[in-house]
C-alpha cells in the first residue's frame, strides 16, 4: 500500500472539520494534530530507565474540537476510522469497556486533575495511522486530545515533558496499559528529518538530524496483532523487575533499574540470575549501549552503522528478549537482502505489529513492492507496507475555517 493512498495532514484537517460539522452542527474551535512513532533503537529500554532513539511519523491523528456549556458536562467523540460516535460523562469520568474513547477520556481526566474545569467537549477524530500496526495510534490520539484541550481551555503544563507524562499517566492509570514514555515522548517531541534521543532516567533529550534527506522510512506491518493489554508486555516488565532486584542483591551497591548496571558488572554475576530474567536483562543492558553507539553514529552522519545496530537490536529482541515472531523475523531478514536497505528491526512492544525500515530514498518504492511480494509468498496474510517520512511532533494547527 503506497503512501499516496494515505491522507495528507491537510486532507485529514478538511475531513475533521467536515465530520465535526456533520456530527455537532457547528464549526470547530480548534484543530490539533499528533503523529505516530517508530522506535529506531532501544527496545523495552524506556521503563528500565534506559535510552531510546525514535522518530515521529508523517502519519498522524487530526482532531477538530469544540466546547459547549451543556450540563452535565460530557465528551462526545466521533471517529471516522471506527465509524462510531461515543459519549461519556465528564462529571465522573469512567472508562467505557475497551472503547477508543478511553484515550481522550483518560487525557481529559488528567487535565481536570491538573486544575482545569471541563465543559462539554466535542471531538471529531481523523487518522492516517494504520491501527494495530504498532505505530502508536493510541499515543497520537492522546497527544492530539491534549493539544485540542489546551487550545480550547488553556492550562498547558509548564513544559512539554509534563504534557508527555500526563498522557502517559492517562494510558497507564486510566486505560490500564503499563507502557513507558517512548510513545508519548516521540509523538510530542518529533521533528522532521530528526531522530529523537531520550534518557528515560533524567528525561534529558536531543534531536539529532538524520544525515541528508535521502533516507525513507518504510513501515512493514506484519499483520500479526500485537496487544499491550494482553499481559505479554507486563510479563516482560516483570522479568526486568526481578532481574533488577536480583542484581541489587548481587552487586555491592544499591540499584533500582537495569540502566545502572554496566555490562561488565552484569557479565560477572549473570550465572546467578534465573535464566529467563537473565536473558531479558542482558538484552536491556546491551541495548542501552547500542542506543549510545547509535547516537554517535548519527552525529557522525554514519547511517550505515545505525542500520547495523538496528539489525543487532532485532536479533537481541528475538534471541534474548523473546518478543519477536516468525513474521517479524522474516520481514527483517527479507528486507536486509533488498537494494537500498539501510537498517530494520521490530518496533515497539513486539510479538507482532510492525518493523521499521530505513531505506535509501531512490530505492524505497521498489523496496516496498519486493518486501510485500516476498511476504505474500511465505505467509497467508501478506504484509502491508507504508512509505513515510520523519514528521513533526504534536501541535495545534491554525484556526479551523468558519471558527
Ligand atoms: C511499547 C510501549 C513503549 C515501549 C515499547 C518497547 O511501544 O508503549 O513504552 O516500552 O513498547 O520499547
Amino acid at each position: 500500500m503506497l503512501s499516496d493512498s494515505l491522507l495528507s495532514s491537510e486532507e485529514l484537517a478538511e475531513r475533521a472539520v467536515e465530520s465535526y460539522r456533520e456530527n455537532f452542527q457547528a464549526s470547530p474551535a480548534v484543530l490539533s494534530q499528533a503523529p505516530g512513532r517508530l522506535e529506531i533503537l532501544g527496545n523495552h529500554t524506556d521503563y528500565n530507565k534506559g535510552f531510546i532513539l525514535s522518530i515521529a511519523l508523517d502519519l498522524s491523528v487530526v482532531i477538530a474540537g469544540g466546547q459547549e456549556e451543556s450540563r452535565p458536562s460530557r465528551l462526545a467523540a466521533w471517529s471516522s476510522g471506527f465509524n462510531e460516535r461515543v459519549e461519556a460523562g465528564l462529571e465522573e469520568i469512567q472508562a467505557i469497556g475497551n472503547s477508543w474513547i478511553n484515550y481522550p477520556l483518560g487525557v481529559l481526566r488528567e487535565i481536570r486533575e491538573a486544575g482545569s474545569r471541563l465543559p462539554s467537549i466535542n471531538l471529531a477524530v481523523e487518522s492516517s495511522l494504520p491501527v494495530g500496526a504498532g505505530v502508536s495510534s493510541s499515543a497520537a490520539l492522546e497527544l492530539a486530545t491534549a493539544e485540542a484541550a489546551y487550545g480550547m481551555l488553556g492550562g498547558r503544563p509548564a513544559t512539554p515533558m509534563e504534557q508527555a507524562q500526563l498522557c502517559r499517566r492517562a494510558e497507564n492509570d486510566f486505560v490500564g496499559v503499563p507502557c513507558g514514555i517512548l510513545d508519548q515522548f516521540s509523538s510530542l517531541f518529533g521533528r522532521r528529518n530528526h531522530v529523537l534521543f531520550l534518557d528515560c532516567d533524567t528525561l534529558d533529550y536531543d534531536r539529532i538530524p538524520l544525515a541528508g534527506s535521502e533516507v525513507a522510512v518504510v513501515i512493514a506491518d506484519s499483520g500479526v496483532q500485537h496487544e499491550l493489554v494482553d499481559g505479554k508486555y507486563a510479563r516482560l516488565r516483570a522479568h526486568c523487575q526481578r532481574a533488577t532486584q536480583k542484581l541489587n542483591e548481587l552487586l555491592d551497591r544499591e540499584i533500582d533499574s537495569l540502566r545502572q548496571v554496566s555490562l561488565e558488572e552484569f557479565l560477572e554475576c549473570r550465572e546467578q540470575i534465573d535464566e529467563e530474567d537473565r536473558k531479558r536483562a542482558e538484552h536491556v543492558i546491551r541495548e542501552n549501549r547500542r542506543v549510545l553507539a547509535g547516537v554517535e553514529a548519527l552525529r557522525r552522519g554514519d547511517t550505515a552503522k545505525l542500520g547495523e545496530l538496528m539489525l543487532q537490536s532485532h536479533s537481541s529482541s528475538r534471541d534474548l528478549f523473546g518478543n519477536s515472531c516468525a513474521e517479524l523475523d522474516f520481514l527483517v531478514e527479507s528486507a536486509a537482502e533488498l537494494p537500498g536497505f539501510i537498517g530494520a528491526k521490530l518496533s515497539g512492544g513486539g510479538f507482532g505489529g510492525a518493523t521499521v525500515n530505513l531505506v535509501e530514498q531512490g530505492a524505497a518504492v521498489d523496496f516496498q513492492q519486493a518486501l510485500e511480494e516476498s511476504c505474500s509468498k511465505r505467509f497467508a496474510a501478506p504484509a502491508r507496507t507504508f512509505l513515510t517520512r520523519i514528521g513533526d511532533g504534536a501541535r495545534l494547527l491554525g484556526k479551523p475555517p468558519g471558527s
